[in-house]
């Protein structure tokens, strides 16, 4: 008898702000697919739903959730723009995203352009 090795079905994710993909199987997380290949792009914290850093927005693609994804990270409003957590859904299909989460603001610093934007958003 073979052993077969990871032959689960996997989609291509597209990180939009690193223009990095990778493939991710259809019954793990997102940010889990992309740790076990060691990529980087989307912010990784604790990996359970609890932290909000990992914070993305779906732009083209579907996923399921694959447990509650925290109201205290993802209001309804950005529920409904298609952010969620990375490490709360797999993808379904191939998935374009962005990074939404905390990792945004160590690399705005001295962008005024970005400033303004997080000022408007309050
Ligand atoms: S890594 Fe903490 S919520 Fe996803």
């Amino acid at each position: 008898m073979a052993f077969s090795f990871d032959t689960r079905p996997k989609v291509t994710v597209f990180v939009t702000q690193t223009g990095e993909s990778f493939p991710c199987a259809t019954s793990e997380s997102l940010l889990q697919g992309m740790l076990k290949l060691g990529r980087k792009g989307i912010p990784v914290g604790c990996v359970n739903g609890g932290c909000g850093v990992c914070k993305v927005r779906i732009l083209e693609g579907e996923v399921k959730a694959l447990g509650p994804v925290s109201r205290a990270h993802v209001s309804v409003e950005e529920e409904a723009q298609g952010c969620t957590l990375a490490c709360r859904v797999a993808p379904l299909t191939a998935v374009r995203l962005e990074v939404t989460g905390k990792f945004e603001k160590p690399f705005s610093k001295g962008f005024a352009a970005t400033a303004n934007r997080v000022s408007t958003g309050v």
